[in-house]
């Protein structure tokens, strides 16, 4: 990735299964990622073009998700094909949810404008297994800095691609991509990659769920 690279993480991939979706929050966006039933991801802007419900609240079937309000009907493309009401109309081309680049990349999901490039995360591993998401009430920069302030034991941060904290184990490389939710709060992202044990995740996790309870309590202090 370089250090203009518009790939953003906005989920662990296994935290999104096939014919589910999920609301998320990027960069004061309202997003939401599905997944269509022959596993395919994908990220769009939450909102219907009918009348603006959350898309996230809908229901996928198949190779579409349909509103929750009045069941309009939309294709991988984000292109409405059916509106229940009106069940003979040809529907416009007009009727369309913006839709996003998404692809997945070291047991993450990420997003970018059309069009842009997926070798920006080709320096990732392909797959990984996951760790947890965090969701932390800062901004990307602290929370990776408090990473890098607090790794686990016996694992040190390595060079990694921006946006991200590498810590490197001596059996594992645990990844932690930092999502923007908004300026004041962020998810991070935990992959790893290695000769992984159910053991070395369940401490990861737990490591993950110690940071961030600290974090929350110094901010408690702190108010
Ligand atoms: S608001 Fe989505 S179908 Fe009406």
């Amino acid at each position: 990735m370089t250090s203009a690279s518009p790939w953003i993480p906005v989920a662990l991939s296994a935290d999104i299964e096939a014919g589910t979706s999920a609301g998320t929050l990027v960069n004061g966006e309202e997003r939401v990622v599905w997944r269509d039933d022959k596993g395919a991801i994908h990220v769009w802007e939450d909102r219907c073009p009918h009348r603006g419900m959350r898309m996230s609240f809908g229901f996928v079937r198949g190779d579409h998700i349909a509103c929750l309000y009045h069941g309009w009907r939309y294709d991988t493309g984000g292109q409405c094909r059916y509106i229940p009401a009106h069940p003979d109309l040809e529907v416009p081309q007009t009727i369309k949810v913006p839709t996003f680049a998404a692809t997945e990349r070291a047991g993450i999901v990420w997003m970018a404008p059309q069009g842009a490039d997926a070798t920006d995360l080709s320096t990732l591993p392909k797959t990984a297994e996951p760790v947890r998401s965090l969701f932390l009430d800062l901004s990307t920069n602290a929370a990776l800095l408090a990473v890098t302030a607090a790794p686990p034991e016996g694992y040190h941060p390595v060079p990694g691609a921006p946006g991200t904290v590498t810590l490197q184990g001596s059996e594992v490389t645990v990844l932690i991509a930092a999502q923007s939710r908004d300026a004041e709060r962020s998810a991070l992202h935990i992959t790893v990659t290695g000769d992984i044990s159910t053991t070395t995740r369940r401490s990861l996790a737990l490591w993950a769920t110690d940071l961030r309870n600290r974090l929350e309590a110094r901010s408690m202090e702190a108010a």
